[in-house]
């Protein structure tokens, strides 16, 4: 359980860096990380300064709090995140978006990379999340509830907006931008998932896997933040290809998709 004292020395030293009161949030996936740059007025802070917040170290991520302003809009950005992968308790990989709440936010970005377990989907597509499955017999919101932070029993109907959802579709229409729909089934990690799992996956209903992004969307909707989810499907799940998956695979395309990603995601951003 988050603690509501905690919560509050992360946000009282976070406001004494900065007068910026974000309304928006964004969580940055594998090689969207350069959204962060194009934060105006940005202030950077290591996640490690921040009281209470987990001492992180996934390959390739920044591990800051990115705040600013983007044309007008106050943002808060998470370049890096904590995985559950990397052995952090739930309550830990969640504890920033307790935080973004106390901050102001009423509108978050997740965003992430992950597999197509829909074979009509091709790696450097971007899926809308509609909803989601946890695998994982695990749920953030396990153990006591304060009642302060959010309900007991959540309602998960619609954990990513409905119509912040709308926003986006229309956003990727008018740029152009193919974007997919569909479940997101999260997979614990660190390996990737067996052939036979992703047949199992798929007959669940999931289109696409991965790695984080639900523990995220699931304290955001227990905090009553409006959420989207966007995933860049950067690989064919598991036995659908003839071929090994690899980590360089996931980069590789995250960075061929990435342009496109940042300019969608920026437009929502002036959007939302
Ligand atoms: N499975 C799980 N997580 C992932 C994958 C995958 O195929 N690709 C990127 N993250």
């Amino acid at each position: 359980m988050h603690e509501i004292k905690h919560i509050n020395e992360a946000l009282t030293y976070i406001e004494s860096l900065t007068a910026v009161k974000p309304t928006i949030g964004i969580i940055l996936g594998s090689g969207l990380g350069p959204f962060a740059d194009t934060i105006e007025d940005a202030i950077h802070i290591p996640y490690n300064d921040i009281p209470h917040f987990a001492k992180s170290g996934a390959v390739g991520h920044a591990n800051e709090l990115v705040i600013g302003t983007i044309g007008g809009k106050q943002i808060v950005a998470m370049k890096g995140r904590f995985h559950y992968y990397e052995g952090f308790p739930l309550d830990e990989v969640t504890f920033p978006v307790r935080v973004m709440k106390a901050l102001g936010v009423e509108k978050l970005i997740i965003t992430n990379a992950c597999g197509a377990v829909n074979v009509d989907f091709n790696p450097g597509d971007l899926m809308l999340i509609t909803d989601h499955i946890n695998l994982t017999a695990n749920n953030p919101l396990m153990g006591p509830n304060n009642p302060d932070l959010g309900v007991r029993f959540l309602d998960v109907s619609e954990v990513y907006s409905k119509r912040l959802r709308g926003i986006v579709k229309d956003v990727a229409t008018a740029q152009n931008v193919t974007l997919r729909e569909g479940v997101y089934a999260w997979w614990t990690g660190p390996t990737y998932e067996t052939p036979a799992e992703i047949r199992m996956i798929r007959g669940f209903g999931a289109d696409a896997v991965g790695m984080s992004t639900v523990p995220e969307a699931l304290i955001a909707r227990h905090a009553g933040i409006e959420t989207v989810g966007i995933s860049c499907l950067t690989n064919m799940a598991c036995g659908i290809l003839d071929q090994p998956l690899s980590h360089d695979e996931v980069i590789e395309t995250a960075e061929r998709v990435k342009a496109t990603f940042l300019k969608l995601v920026a437009e929502i951003v002036e959007r939302f």
